[in-house]
């Protein structure tokens, strides 16, 4: 049941009418609850008062599906300038970028061009950058740009996203553990048909775990980004049968989300990182959002009639 209204939510939320709609009234309409700011200036603000409870940051640029080689470069330049606007402001937080932003859609040899340009910079500045992973079509081209980019630049400076509720899933994270990778462990977020992805949420949980356990005991550095705290608890106590060192693990949770759940698990001593949105293109982010958690919806309804 709740699988289908994610669903009917992603492909309501396609709509142009509706697009039009909501991206030029959503931000006041509840947008705001899960994205930063529109600009660097608000975000930057709201990343300091995030430092100051222990809890550090990963920035997302937001922008995803671009079709055309300037927007790409606009984008792959705003990725690289933010690694500045990081070190100037003493901000704690890495960034995540999506490939589609970078140009994978137009040509998989500029986009690399691109993403080049984003790692050398994390690089130069003693910084990461994660690839967020996108739906099923994209996801070989993702990790073969990644793989080729981790051989340049090391784990310490490039990671990837993996998303249990795909089949292949298990079989990618054993082979990027091969390599080392830092990989960033979620649910998946985008609609996928059931020839790719397990359609019934209690085996994308149970693959979740599976996906953690194998990853670390690899030894290999696993970012547990979710909000369910049944799998949150069941970490902690993974990490502490298996004397998994503290500097192997991090919990990541979205901005606005589960708030009061990462200040007490910061407090507790893990390290948290909170997924940090932000700019003027936030409105298949924020449909996302929506579709995890029909309940956003009305709290979206509510904020607009409250005006
Ligand atoms: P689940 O959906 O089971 O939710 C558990 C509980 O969390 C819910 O009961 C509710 O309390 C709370 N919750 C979850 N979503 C909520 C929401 N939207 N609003 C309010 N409460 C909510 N996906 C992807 O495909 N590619 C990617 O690169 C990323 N990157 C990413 C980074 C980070 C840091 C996080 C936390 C998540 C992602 N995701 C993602 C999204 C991910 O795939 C998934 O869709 C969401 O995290 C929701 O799933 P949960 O793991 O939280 O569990």
């Amino acid at each position: 049941m709740m699988s289908l209204l994610r669903k009917a939510i992603l492909t309501v939320s396609a709509n142009p009418l509706i697009t039009r709609f909501v991206s030029k009234y959503g931000m006041k309409l509840g947008a705001s609850r899960f994205v930063a700011g529109e600009n660097m200036t608000d975000t930057i603000q709201t990343a300091k008062e995030i430092n100051q409870d222990s809890r550090v940051l990963t920035l997302d640029l937001l922008g995803e599906s671009v079709y055309t080689k300037e927007k790409a470069r606009s984008a792959t330049q705003s990725a690289v300038e933010s690694f500045d606007v990081i070190a100037e402001e003493g901000v704690n937080s890495n960034i995540s970028v999506k490939l589609t932003q970078l140009g994978l859609d137009i040509d998989y040899d500029f986009c690399l061009e691109n993403m080049d340009r984003v790692t050398a910079k994390a690089k130069e500045t003693g910084n990461f950058v994660r690839i967020d992973m996108e739906d099923s079509p994209r996801v070989e081209k993702t990790i073969d740009l990644f793989t080729t980019l981790l051989g340049k630049y090391g784990k310490e400076h490039i990671g990837l996203v993996i998303q249990s509720y795909l089949y292949r899933s298990e079989e990618d994270v054993k082979r990027l553990g091969e390599l080392g990778a830092n990989l960033r462990i979620v649910k998946g977020a985008y609609k996928e048909p059931k020839e790719v992805a397990f359609p019934e949420k209690r085996d994308v949980d149970k693959a979740y775990r599976k996906l953690v356990e194998i990853h670390l005991k690899n030894g290999c550095y696993t970012a547990v980004a979710t909000h369910d705290e049944a799998i949150i608890d069941w970490t902690k106590s993974f990490v502490k049968k298996n004397g998994i060192p503290d500097n192997l693990y991090e919990f990541q949770m979205l901005y606005g989300i589960r708030t009061a759940l990462q200040k007490e698990l910061a407090a507790e001593g893990y390290k948290v990182r909170v997924y940090t949105p932000y700019g003027k293109d936030w409105y298949p982010y924020f449909t996302r959002r929506i579709a995890e958690r029909p309940a956003n919806a009305l709290f979206v309804l509510k904020s607009f009639f409250q005006r």
